[in-house]
């Protein structure tokens, strides 16, 4: 006999799944009864399986997020909130040492080694998760839970409260935002944070354009594992990057996904960083301290020319990024303690697109600045072109 599984049976039995892992009720035929009445009697505008059943609203304590402020956290390129209807938030003011948002029963979704594998997979690359030790890793892998996706189906719509975080383990999923398409993601990346982080509506409408699976983590979860870390993060790379001129042509939310990724190094006095001649590994952004940069003289490669000299908001080791070719010149630390951010070649390659023209027209400054050093032109340009 076939059996044809109704659209939304499994999210529903999911959300449902995690409601009673975490609230661990004395009596399970009473508390089904209480959520799907809760359920059906919320449902008036929303469909049922997408939307999950709070059982106690959360108290301003539970919010770590929320500020005794009525200003409203509106990211710039977002949209803006088109409901209103959770507290205002705003980022900026979100003390992550103040909250203590420990508490809450972890959620354990047990899998087999195919899905584990999969999940790993899917894992690797998500910038948001770097801010997490092993532990909290772990913690995040076992209550992921997978959601498998239809053609045109809506993960996501623009506005609504958000439920889940989602990876992306398979499929193309098709960004939207206010009903202009912004671009999809294929077969990797994640999706769904920033409703979660700052308490706003959904900013985007997320749509399966092809069959796919998904790893998602519920809200909750979201917030007790993840949150605190990540906004730290956030918080802690906002005013690098606004003080770094070359990132000034980046979005709002394209800022938030650099500080995700980026991860900070210390170097003692002399220490090398990059070394002439290597492959490009990554970019460096100077945090604090001084970084000398030395190119070997042109007559006499075992000597070595100063030619720059970067500081705080300053950038370093793009160039073999964006040429394609070796390292041009090495890098050494030239102050005690000193802090440059550095960003690794998959995700320079992913977000720094929007600043790439002004990398490359700075690479006839290092031209010129060479003929000047040397008195003969250095061809610098792309090794592709
Ligand atoms: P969230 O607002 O929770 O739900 C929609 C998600 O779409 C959002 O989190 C982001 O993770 C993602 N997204 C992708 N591109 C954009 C964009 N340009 N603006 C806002 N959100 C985006
Ligand atoms: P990259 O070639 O990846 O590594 C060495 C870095 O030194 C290079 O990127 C530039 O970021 C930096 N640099 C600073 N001034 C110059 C210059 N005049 N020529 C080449 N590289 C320079």
């Amino acid at each position: 006999m076939n059996f044809e599984i109704p659209p939304g049976l499994t999210d529903l039995l999911q959300e449902f799944t995690v409601t009673v892992l975490r609230e661990k009720p004395a009596d399970l035929v009473e508390f089904a009864a209480q959520y799907f009445t809760k359920l059906n009697d919320s449902n008036t505008s929303k469909t049922a399986g997408r939307r999950g059943v709070k059982f106690s609203e959360p108290s301003d304590q539970d919010e770590p997020m929320q500020t005794d402020s009525d200003e409203e956290f509106v990211p710039p390129e977002l949209p803006k909130n088109r409901f209103n209807r959770r507290k205002s938030v705003c980022a900026e003011r979100y003390d992550p040492e103040a909250d203590d948002d420990e508490a809450e029963e972890k959620v354990v979704f047990p899998k087999s080694d195919d899905q584990r594998r999969r999940l790993q997979a899917a894992v690797k690359n998500i910038l948001i998760f770097r801010a997490l030790d092993q532990e909290q890793m772990q913690e995040v892998l076992d209550a992921m839970f997978e959601k498998k996706t239809e053609p045109g189906e809506h993960i996501i719509e623009q506005g609504d409260d958000g439920d889940n975080f989602y990876v992306v383990d398979q499929g193309v999923y098709d960004i939207h935002v206010n009903n202009k398409n912004v671009g999809a993601y294929d077969n990797q990346g994640s999706f769904g944070e920033l409703a979660l982080m700052y308490n706003t509506p959904r900013a985007a409408t997320i749509i399966s354009s092809s069959q796919g699976v998904l790893w998602a983590l519920d809200r909750s979860s979201f917030r007790r594992i993840v949150l605190k870390n990540a906004a730290r993060k956030r918080k802690m790379y906002e005013k690098l990057i606004d003080g770094v001129p070359m990132l000034s042509s980046l979005t709002q939310f394209e800022r938030m996904n650099l500080a995700d990724a980026l991860i900070s190094r210390t170097y003692n006095a002399g220490d090398q960083i990059i070394r002439q001649g290597d492959e490009g590994d990554g970019c460096y952004f100077v945090e604090s301290g001084v970084v000398r940069i030395a190119m070997k003289n042109q007559e006499d490669p075992t000597k070595e020319v100063e030619i720059a000299r970067c500081e705080k908001g300053q950038y370093f080791g793009e160039l073999a990024l964006v040429t394609h070719k070796p390292r041009a010149a090495s890098a050494y630390a030239a102050a005690p303690n000193t802090k440059c951010a550095f960003i690794d070649v998959a995700a320079f390659e992913r977000l720094l697109g929007p600043c790439m023209d002004v990398m490359k027209r700075n690479i006839s400054n290092y031209e010129d600045q060479l003929v000047k050093l040397f008195g003969k032109s250095i061809d610098l340009s792309d090794a592709r072109s």
